[in-house]
């Protein structure tokens, strides 16, 4: 299924295409393919080149699966249980340097923007989740107290909406939304919102500016 964002400028079609989707089919993934994310999670910038990110990936032939799916959270256990493969990632704040967590956290985030991206380009899907039990995970895959787990990310291709329950159908359907530019693009001073008007655009667009 396809639910392409609605944008008010042009980007690109892979930007416009990734969504996050329940309904994932069982057909495993390609090792190819799976390993390209982790090539594009691999290549994205971090402060100080700190790359400090790890991924535990387990496939539903693995009994890891079964109990990585039993640690998440309410209806993440239902749709999630389908899913060929379960990756939790990982941040490493540098413990070494006070502060760091949130630089961790902020390139761990960017380099799964860059799986999610990739994996849209490869036809998988990717839908990430912060609910599911942290102290639970850390005990299932032994991961020292330094690390943090953020999130559980399935991926997989698409499967059908009428094999989700009924709840998790309806959500399935519904219209992405997002907030106008005006509410987080701002000018030169806090909350001082900056998107050209159409007029304004209209005049850009202009050979002479008039
Ligand atoms: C850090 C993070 C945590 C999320 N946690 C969950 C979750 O636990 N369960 C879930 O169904 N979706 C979860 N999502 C998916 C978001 O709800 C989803 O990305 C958001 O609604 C925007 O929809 P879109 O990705 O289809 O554009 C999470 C996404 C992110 C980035």
């Amino acid at each position: 299924m396809e639910k392409l964002a609605e944008t008010k400028y042009d980007i690109h079609e892979l930007l416009k295409g990734r969504w996050s989707p329940r309904a994932f089919s069982t057909r495993s993934v390609e090792p190819e393919k799976l390993f390209s994310l982790f090539e594009a999670a691999r290549w994205s910038p971090s402060g100080g080149n700190s790359q400090p990110w790890s991924f535990v990936v387990t496939t539903s032939d693995q009994p890891e699966h079964e109990k990585l799916v039993e640690a998440l959270a309410g209806f993440n256990k239902v749709w999630a249980k389908n899913v060929p493969v379960l990756i939790l990632a990982v941040a490493r704040p540098n413990p070494e340097r006070p502060g760091s967590e949130a630089y961790a956290y902020y390139d761990l985030g960017q380099s799964v923007a860059h799986m999610s991206i990739q994996a849209e380009a490869v036809g998988l899907q990717v839908h990430q989740m912060g609910g599911f039990d942290r102290d639970q995970v850390r005990e299932l895959f032994e991961i020292p107290e330094s690390f943090k787990p953020l999130t559980v990310i399935a991926i997989g291709y698409s499967g059908r909406v009428e094999d989700l329950p009924e709840p998790l159908q309806e959500r399935e359907v519904q219209t992405r939304t997002r907030k106008p530019l005006s509410e987080f693009v701002f000018g030169g001073h806090w909350d001082l919102p900056i998107e050209p008007t159409a007029e304004e655009l209209l005049l850009a667009g202009s050979p002479d500016g008039k």
